[in-house]
């Protein structure tokens, strides 16, 4: 067993009651799009299994919502090579998030269609473990997902003094950011490398910083991090927030380079590599916002904000409520979310093109190419 390391309860979740995966239509692109490697991935555990069940795991898997397509694609794949076999799925979240939405879009209760409305004997189950600890029984794993997830960190190393996200950050706060982004990505590794069995499989994509300095938010278009940084501070000095709340609001995530994403799989010091996780494949893609998209189209603005604005809504959100004193009264806090919403929309209004949530994300397979004894 490994040591549980996490403290999770106070940690953010996606935005509750099916906002996330209705208003995150992007990342369902991102999901389906990388289904050639998911297929790959499965190909590979697949050739040398011949067990009764196949089990898999979504990491990181908020509502639900966005990932049920490309379940119904890896299930059907898999019944076909092994008809009758068992199929698992594990889903994985924190316990802020809403599991009730999960198993309501799972069991069809919602506007999406489930894969168990194809593959009804398809045995579903749930943790709230912190996937940067142990969720399943060693060696027990066929096949490991995360999908946006994994450049979530433990907790920001420290406060960002002149920024709200780590790709504003410089000196000894992008370093700290770039340590604790190393550590939780080792112990996101080195949990699944753990869990998987041997031949098991790993595929993760996550937003990262290509060759060309890219990354969500900054992605050729309008740099998104910068507009909503430039907003939080101006309400320090129109006195809607403290200055110690700008300095508490600090996304707690890590965007890798290639170089930081495959270095735990392919450095034979590093005890990730050691405990026989490798990598099969690493790549980056662009996958532009599908709102952007139909924009470039219809050219109707209202119709653009009413769809592009939720999409942000869903994730960013929660990080900006947890920066506002918890002296304030609920109502209050929420007011000034309004507030810091009804500004970025008024921006976007202004200046619509250049706007779009365009995913830049790092795709790697990982494979366990033997237990270490
Ligand atoms: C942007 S959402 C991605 C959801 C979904 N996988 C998708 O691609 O649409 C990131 C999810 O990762 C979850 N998450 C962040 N840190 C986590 C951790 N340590 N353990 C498990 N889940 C975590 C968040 O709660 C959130 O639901």
């Amino acid at each position: 067993m490994l040591a549980n390391t996490a403290d999770t309860k106070t940690f953010l979740a996606m935005k509750h009651g099916g906002y996330y995966s209705n208003a995150a239509a992007g990342a369902e692109d991102v999901i389906l799009g990388a289904f050639d490697l998911i297929q790959r991935s499965l190909d590979i555990t697949l050739v040398e299994h011949d067990e009764k069940s196949f089990r898999c795991a979504d990491f990181g898997c908020a509502d639900g919502g966005t990932s049920l397509k490309m379940w119904a694609r890896v299930f059907s794949s898999i019944a076909e090579k092994r008809p009758g076999i068992d199929l698992e799925l594990f889903y994985d979240d924190l316990p802020n998030s809403d599991f009730n939405q999960l198993f309501r879009s799972v069991h069809g209760l919602t506007n999406f269609k489930s894969y168990l409305q194809e593959f009804p004997s398809v045995l579903t189950f749930a943790s709230a473990n912190s996937f940067h600890t142990q969720v399943l029984p060693e060696a027990s794993l066929d096949f490991g997902f995360s999908a946006l997830a994994s450049h979530y960190l433990t907790k920001p190393p420290c406060n960002i003094s002149n920024h709200i996200h780590m790709v504003g950050a410089e000196g000894d706060e992008r370093a700290n950011f770039q340590e604790q982004g190393k550590l939780d990505w080792e112990r996101f590794l080195g949990s699944r490398a753990f869990e998987l069995k041997r031949n098991g499989t790993l595929f993760v994509v996550n937003p990262g910083i290509d060759k060309d300095g890219q990354h969500l938010g900054n992605v050729g278009g309008v740099h998104l991090w910068n507009i909503f940084n430039d907003i939080w501070k101006k309400f320090v000095n129109d006195g809607v927030i403290t200055e110690t709340e700008y300095r508490s609001t600090n996304f707690p995530q890590h965007y890798r380079t290639v170089a930081e994403c495959i270095e735990p799989v392919t450095d034979p010091r590093n005890a990730v590599f050691r405990s026989g996780l490798r990598l099969e494949h690493v790549e980056t893609r662009i996958v532009r916002c599908p709102k952007a998209r139909a924009f470039t189209e219809h050219r109707d603005v209202d119709r653009f904000v009413n769809e592009y604005v939720p999409s942000l809504r869903s994730w960013i959100e929660p990080t900006m409520l947890k920066g506002i004193s918890l002296n304030r009264p609920s109502n209050e806090r929420n007011s000034i979310i309004d507030k810091l919403f009804e500004q970025f929309t008024e921006h976007v209004k202004i200046k619509p093109d250049g706007h779009g949530f365009d995913y830049c994300d790092v795709y790697m397979i990982c494979r366990r190419a033997y237990l270490p004894k």
